[in-house]
């Protein structure tokens, strides 16, 4: 690994700054101790700062010693409503929140370029460090890119990153073209009549018909989607009911579609709806549907893809770099910039913790160096026009 001698000497202060990040995690869009923290620490390197786009969010402007294209570069801020089950010294304080996805890494790393290029500044054009609230689900992306945030910081391509528990120790791997799905929540209200529930005749059970809906809903990804394009429709709540005795009079159920193209997205949303409606008229029952894009399809721009593979390799070494050809289903915010503006979205790997969003999860602070290496060398060589 060739990381940067100059970052490698601040890595112990950087593992302080994530440490303290950990300890006091925030919600989406609650960021504000958070954001605060960030822009201390770029104003103290004399980086110019813009608070409050898309509420919580952050803005660094960096200008280089020489003209050139513009680079952002872009980290989530958010924790998640876990309580945290480990034992660490600096665990969450904030009881039922904790940093279960590695944010308060990607904010290091992020801050740990920042530092090395405004310490530098031997680069072209300009860097833009993007620090976004909200990115588990509640739209900070889109919430920036609404406060103008590529209008007010124009920028030629955007990167981000997300650790990777469970892949090798600093393997950097990156999917050119369509790497993550997008995603939609959903929630079917079903509403019968209650009765008795030694009397059943006298209801239109939404029980029944709650349930049926959700076999008919398995149909959608087996029967109505090419088999040779991927998709998921799960239900993954269903609540309704309070007593032994007593059918109610409504169901709520709730999931998520993940899809990776525009049609496949309408076309669920279709079928969902046309399901819900045949099931009320077999039960009985009205429905309800509301369905909400929540991530748009993550699209890597192939060409910079690759560049940045190349770039990776340099710092990484070969065996450590990875050109995936398979898309996750998972959904990751970022997707929103990549529309915007050009660019591409990396993983880093570390061992032996927990998954992702799991109340054990422990980031590992040893890739810090490497995320803020990477960003930095992005920084450097993509400024170059
Ligand atoms: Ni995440």
């Amino acid at each position: 690994m060739k990381l940067i001698e100059r970052i490698e000497d601040y890595a112990d202060e950087l593992t302080a700054i994530r440490r303290d990040l950990h300890a006091h995690p925030e919600l989406g869009f609650e960021e504000v101790r958070t954001s605060g923290v960030v822009t201390n620490l770029l104003e103290s390197w004399g980086i110019e700062v813009h608070r409050n786009i898309g509420k919580t969010g952050v803005v660094g402007v960096l200008e280089g010693n020489r003209p050139g294209k513009t680079i952002g570069l872009r980290a989530d801020m958010d924790a998640l409503p876990i309580e945290e089950q480990t034992n660490l010294s600096y665990r969450s304080t904030n009881p039922g929140i904790m940093h279960a996805c590695g944010h308060d890494g990607h904010t290091t790393m992020l801050l740990g370029a920042a530092r090395y290029l405004a310490e530098t500044r031997d680069f072209s054009g300009k860097v833009v460090f993007i620090f976004q609230p909200a990115e588990e689900g509640l739209g900070g992306a889109r919430a920036m890119i609404a406060d103008g945030l590529f209008e007010r910081f124009p920028c030629d391509e955007v990167y981000g990153l997300h650790n990777r528990p469970g892949a090798p120790q600093n393997q950097v791997r990156v999917v050119p073209g369509v790497a993550m799905a997008g995603a939609d929540f959903f929630d079917i209200r079903v509403t019968g009549q209650g009765s008795h529930g030694a009397r059943p005749q006298e209801s239109r059970d939404p029980i029944v018909a709650a349930t049926a809906l959700v076999q008919a809903l398995q149909s959608v990804v087996s029967r109505n989607i090419d088999p040779l394009d991927a998709a998921v429709v799960s239900v993954t709540q269903i609540h309704s009911g309070s007593a032994y005795n007593v059918i109610p009079g409504e169901a709520v159920i709730s999931g998520t579609a993940r899809i990776f193209t525009d049609s496949a997205r309408q076309h669920i949303r279709e079928r969902i709806r046309e399901i819900a409606a045949g099931v009320a008229a077999t039960y009985g029952v009205e429905t309800e549907v509301d369905i909400r894009e929540i991530f748009g399809v993550l699209e890597n721009d192939e060409a910079l893809s690759h560049d940045f593979a190349n770039l990776a390799r340099s710092v990484a070494g070969e065996s450590n770099v990875v050109v995936g050809a398979r898309p996750t289903t998972g959904s990751e915010d970022f997707a929103d910039m990549l529309r915007a503006v050009p660019g591409a979205y990396f993983t880093i790997g570390h061992e032996g913790t927990a998954m992702l969003h799991n109340a054990g999860f422990t980031f590992d602070d040893s890739i810090l160096p490497l995320g803020s290496t990477l960003l930095a060398r992005i920084a450097e060589m993509r400024t170059t026009a």
